[in-house]
């Protein structure tokens, strides 16, 4: 299948009103929530858990964009309403402004397999295929002939640090190790978009450090888009070019590490910082104080943010 591009556009993916609505009364709930119901006593009334509460978000072609939230607050849930492994109760996933919605089922399964990459925490290795195969799979299921198929698994392992390992099985390489193969799958076709759910989370500190560095390097000379979805907010600052922090199924604040540090939308997000060094993405506290609305804003922009 052709690639759909619209490279014109700097938005690649555009969500809109999105809501998802776990439980029978799905659309009772909806109806409720509109009209400006609880979520809590909508879990009461119906047994139903709002996941995602009227989301309005752009994702912009060859960015970083990281959703983080507390456990339970929808990030999971967002992430697969955009490759529909979720179905939203209301509202609309452009990609590439095409709504996703409008897709069949082959269409869908194309815009998956060649568009979309996704990286999960549990890694979700095949055990008894080796990490060559592991890292082509994603070209078999396209129909790739083995040859073919090995040379780019190759490149791509290359790229991950791997390729000394191709030939051994997952459960002979350390947790680090597994999830670089996890990477390598995704990354095999090329897709435009990369999905990565909590995909560091699960590794000790180091080897999480490293794969922090092997993303950035990797986006350095690849400018993928990568939706990232973290608990961790130093993992966020450290990776995204954009954040969006959620808080029970909305997103309350979105922004770069710096507008978000200098000017927290409310006790939650500010409670995310705690204890985290954000000085390097804090203005001269003149600067600071006009941000968060604090002092009467300078009359000038400060220069050179990105040190
Ligand atoms: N399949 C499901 N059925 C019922 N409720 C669900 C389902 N999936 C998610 N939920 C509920 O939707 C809400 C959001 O869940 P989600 O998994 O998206 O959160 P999360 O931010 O990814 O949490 P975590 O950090 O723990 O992974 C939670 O209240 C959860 O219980
Ligand atoms: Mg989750």
């Amino acid at each position: 299948m052709a690639k759909i591009q619209n490279p014109m556009n700097k938005t690649l993916i555009k969500i809109d009103g999105l809501y998802k609505i776990f439980g029978e009364g799905e659309q009772q709930a909806l109806t409720r929530l509109r009209q400006g119901a609880d979520p809590a006593e909508l879990f009461t009334q119906y047994g139903c858990s709002v996941a995602l509460n009227n989301i309005t978000l752009e994702i912009y072609r060859g960015e970083i964009f990281v959703i983080v939230g507390l456990s339970g607050s929808g990030k999971s849930t967002l992430l697969r309403t955009l490759n529909r492994l979720i179905i939203p109760s209301a509202g609309e996933v452009f990609f590439s402004g095409q709504p996703l919605s409008g897709l069949s089922a082959a269409a869908l399964i194309q815009l998956r397999r060649h568009e979309m990459g996704m990286v999960f925490q549990s890694f979700a290795l095949l055990p008894r295929r080796s990490v060559l195969d592991n890292a082509a799979f994603g070209l078999e299921l396209a129909g790739i002939g083995t040859a073919q198929r090995h040379k780019q698994a190759l490149a791509v392992l290359a790229q991950v640090g791997l390729e000394q390992v191709a030939g051994q099985l997952p459960h002979q390489l350390s947790g680090g190790m597994q999830q670089r193969v996890g990477l390598a799958r995704a990354l095999v076709v090329n897709p435009t978009l990369l999905l990565m759910d909590e995909a560091f989370s699960a590794l000790d500190p180091i080897n999480r450090r490293e794969m922090q560095e092997l993303l950035l390097r990797l986006q350095a000379s690849q400018r993928r888009t990568v939706i990232f979805v973290t608990h961790d907010i130093e993992e966020a600052l450290r990776i995204g070019n954009r954040i969006a922090i959620m808080q029970q199924g909305r997103v309350i604040q979105t922004g770069t590490a710096e507008q978000i540090v200098n000017a927290p939308a409310n006790a939650y997000v500010r409670r995310f910082f705690a204890g985290v060094d954000t000085s390097r993405f804090v203005l001269a506290e003149d600067y600071a104080g006009a941000f968060s609305g604090q002092l009467t804003p300078p009359r000038e922009q400060p220069h050179d943010r990105n040190r």
